[in-house]
């Protein structure tokens, strides 16, 4: 395709507002490969906050849609950029492939594992592209501490990975945002299929395909959701509280826990221990590396998150720091937007396309399965589907029918 490809902003929430900055990035340093040509969110006024903010660049302003079904009729997309919650993921997803638009959804994929690969065989079917945006594997410092970790093995073998997220605060329930996020049909799980996502993508991108989970999780906040989507008022009934335990056959043991509702005392670690010394990891433990990160070896040295940075650019050829930081940009949401857009035009595959995005949320249900059954859980089984006790009410609730063989 030479022509720009024109893209729907489909969902003009919360995240919507990263996505168009990285529209903005990509445009501001002269990527002239798309134009936002529809912002769609049934709440007019904030496809229309989107379309303002995308006119203050562009040439032109998006034309504002209410339904997807208009966008899909009006044929003035090429491919649509999905900020849905998590309950509409598949549907929208797959009614816009069945159009013949090519797709690019939010992190976890699907609602479920059934759900996504429902999503990955829509694809196939129309020869579209699915792709997942999932940015924290794509920011600099993350690129640059998987790079030390894995290629320059700064630490040598990694033996032990603590991720600690414990900190009172009680979501606000009567937000928007809150309310499909609170109940299990709604967002699949709680935060370990919200931000946890990034987490499940990173260990795999650092150490590979997991081989078993054990966890543990409780909700201790069970407030009652006023006037949630679709069901109206329930009780909030997603996991607030986690220990997990993932083990890799040629990986560390890594320790993974989170409570949000358990006052007293806060807990915030992220560090990868190997046998040459440690990394810590800064910013928000489940977004390894966005914040930078800090490596204390054996022998007393320390190496600095610019020192890494600086080594690791200067491995790469101009080439490759074109395709992995396009125009210059260094930030997850302006790389994912240029990856999925390049990918439409030259008909590659993208960094991560549905499948990548099935194998990080496939360790996420693996925790659900896991604290489920009360059992040690295989990652394959969940991936493969033949686990998934937990899942099956939600798939259920949805229609979503086994993908085919
Ligand atoms: N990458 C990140 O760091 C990050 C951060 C937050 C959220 N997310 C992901 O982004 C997605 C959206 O999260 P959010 O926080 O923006 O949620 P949100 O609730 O703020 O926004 C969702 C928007 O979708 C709209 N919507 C609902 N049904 C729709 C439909 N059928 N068609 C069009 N629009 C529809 C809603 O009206 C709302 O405006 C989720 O998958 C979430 O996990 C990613």
């Amino acid at each position: 395709m030479s022509d720009p490809v024109r893209l729907a902003l489909v969902g003009c929430g919360g995240i919507s507002g990263s996505h168009v900055a990285g529209y903005r990035s990509l445009y501001e340093n002269g990527c002239r490969e798309f134009r936002v040509t529809a912002c769609c969110d049934p709440i007019r006024q904030r496809a229309e906050e989107r379309a303002r903010a995308i006119a203050q660049f562009q040439d032109r302003k998006p034309e504002i849609y209410t339904e997807t079904g208009d966008v899909i009729r009006a044929g003035i997309a090429d491919a649509a950029d999905l900020c849905l919650p998590h309950y509409c993921h598949h549907s929208v997803a797959i009614r816009l492939l069945e159009a013949g638009l090519h797709v690019q959804v939010e992190k976890p994929v699907g609602i479920t594992v059934q759900a996504t690969k429902l999503m990955i065989e829509a694809a196939r079917k129309a020869g579209c592209i699915l792709a997942t945006a999932e940015n924290v594997r794509r920011d600099l410092a993350p690129r640059a501490w998987t790079w030390a970790i894995r290629e320059r093995r700064l630490i040598g073998r990694v033996h032990m990975v603590v991720i600690q997220s414990v900190a009172f605060g009680l979501r606000d329930f009567d937000a928007s945002q809150f309310k499909w996020r609170a109940i299990k049909e709604l967002a699949g799980g709680g935060m370990i299929m919200d931000s946890g996502a990034h987490f499940a993508d990173m260990i795999q991108v650092l150490f590979g395909e997991p081989d078993e989970v054990r966890c543990w999780m409780d909700t201790f906040d069970r407030r009652l959701v006023r006037d949630a989507p679709v069901v109206g008022d329930r009780d909030a009934d997603v996991e607030d509280a986690w220990h997990a335990e993932i083990r890799f056959r040629k990986g560390p043991e890594v320790v993974w826990t989170y409570a949000n509702a358990l006052a007293g005392h806060n807990l915030s670690n992220a560090v990868y221990y190997g046998e040459n010394g440690a990394v810590l990891a800064h910013g928000f433990a489940f977004h390894p590396f966005q914040g930078g990160g800090e490596a204390h070896l054996a022998d007393g040295t320390t190496v600095s998150n610019q020192d890494v940075i600086a080594q690791y650019r200067a491995t790469l050829s101009p080439e490759r720091e074109q395709q992995l930081f396009p125009y210059g940009c260094t930030q997850g949401f302006a790389i994912e937007v240029w990856d999925f857009i390049d990918a439409v035009r030259t008909g590659r595959t993208p960094e991560m396309d549905g499948e990548a995005g099935l194998r990080a949320k496939a360790l996420c249900e693996a925790c659900y399965e896991s604290a489920d059954s009360g059992r040690v859980v295989r990652y394959r089984d969940v991936l493969e589907g033949q686990a998934r006790a937990y899942q099956a009410p939600i798939d259920e609730f949805w229609h979503v029918p086994a993908p085919s063989a």
